[in-house]
């Protein structure tokens, strides 16, 4: 890909950062020299030793399933980001689980999912929307299940579908300064997937889609390839556009897939 970076420079606040699709963001921003900002519920031990330098990366721990986590994250990331620029705002955090139909699932179960999805990637992006600098980006992570639903998926299907409104209000409401868009990055090989597999069948039918499904299973590394070219080197007007970015979308792959790595991953 070569990210030729149309982002400006600045900041980069990466949400769900500890692990999966977040984490190997972050890793590859760091790798071009980015700074970042991560948040997530909790880090490996090892990840302070490995990165130190506050001016590279600050970790933020915070669950940004409740309303004062989030304020939380937030005074946490203006603190770290001090008088520096604010190039991008990345709302990946998420979470499949509790899975189960919706009678199952409590009040307390909807909100801590309406409020990880819809409420944190909202609130953080309006109150971080003064700090972005013109050019800069707001990239949600959003999935199939934003516009279709699947049974026993249901909170994780509500959520998404409400961050689709999320991603909508901010793209008509905040500066045309800023850029607002969602991407699907696929099915890829995370523990969300992994917790998609393992429920029993008798109770989740869909497990045995997902466990037949693990052959088709996107690389994180080939996915954060999409979301880097995304974030960093699509032109501010081709960024936001209305429909999400698709990393099944061909027309797009020659663009951000890296050198001699085939796209060989079925779409579902
Ligand atoms: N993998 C897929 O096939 C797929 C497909 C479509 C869309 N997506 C979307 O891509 C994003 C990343 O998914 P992934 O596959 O990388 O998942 P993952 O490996 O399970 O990682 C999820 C990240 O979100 C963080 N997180 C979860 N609950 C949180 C909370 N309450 N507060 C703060 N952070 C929280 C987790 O950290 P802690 O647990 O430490 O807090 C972790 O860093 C999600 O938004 C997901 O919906 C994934």
């Amino acid at each position: 890909m070569g990210d030729s970076e149309l982002l400006p420079p600045g900041v980069i606040v990466v949400t769900g950062a500890s692990r999966g699709l977040g984490r190997g963001l972050v890793e590859h921003l760091l790798g071009l020299g980015r700074p970042v900002i991560a948040v997530a519920r909790r880090f490996p031990e090892d990840d302070g030793a490995a990165a130190p330098d506050p001016t590279r990366l600050i970790q933020v721990e915070a669950d940004l399933s409740s309303t004062d986590g989030i304020e939380a994250a937030l005074a946490a990331i203006r603190a770290g980001l001090g008088s520096r620029p604010l190039a991008a705002l990345v709302n990946g955090a998420g979470r499949i689980t509790p899975i189960g139909p919706l009678a199952g699932h409590s009040s307390d179960d909807l909100l801590a999912a309406f409020t990880l999805a819809a409420v944190a990637p909202a609130r953080l992006s309006t109150a971080l929307a003064d700090r972005l600098v013109p050019g800069g980006r707001v990239l949600n992570l959003s999935t199939r299940s934003a516009h279709a639903t699947f049974p026993g998926l249901s909170l994780y299907c509500l959520s998404k579908h409400a961050l689709r409104s999320v991603t909508r209000s901010l793209q008509l409401e905040l500066p045309a300064t800023v850029g607002v868009a969602d991407l699907i990055p696929g099915e890829v090989d995370t523990a969300m997937q992994a917790d998609l597999r393992a429920p029993d069948p008798a109770d989740f039918p869909l497990a045995s889609f997902f466990r037949a499904n693990e052959v088709n299973l996107i690389p994180t590394d080939v996915a954060v390839a999409f979301l880097a070219w995304v974030l960093l080197a699509t032109p501010l007007d081709s960024f936001r556009r209305e429909q999400p970015w698709y990393v099944y979308d061909p027309a797009d792959q020659p663009q951000w897939l890296p050198e001699g790595v085939a796209f060989t991953y079925s779409e579902p």
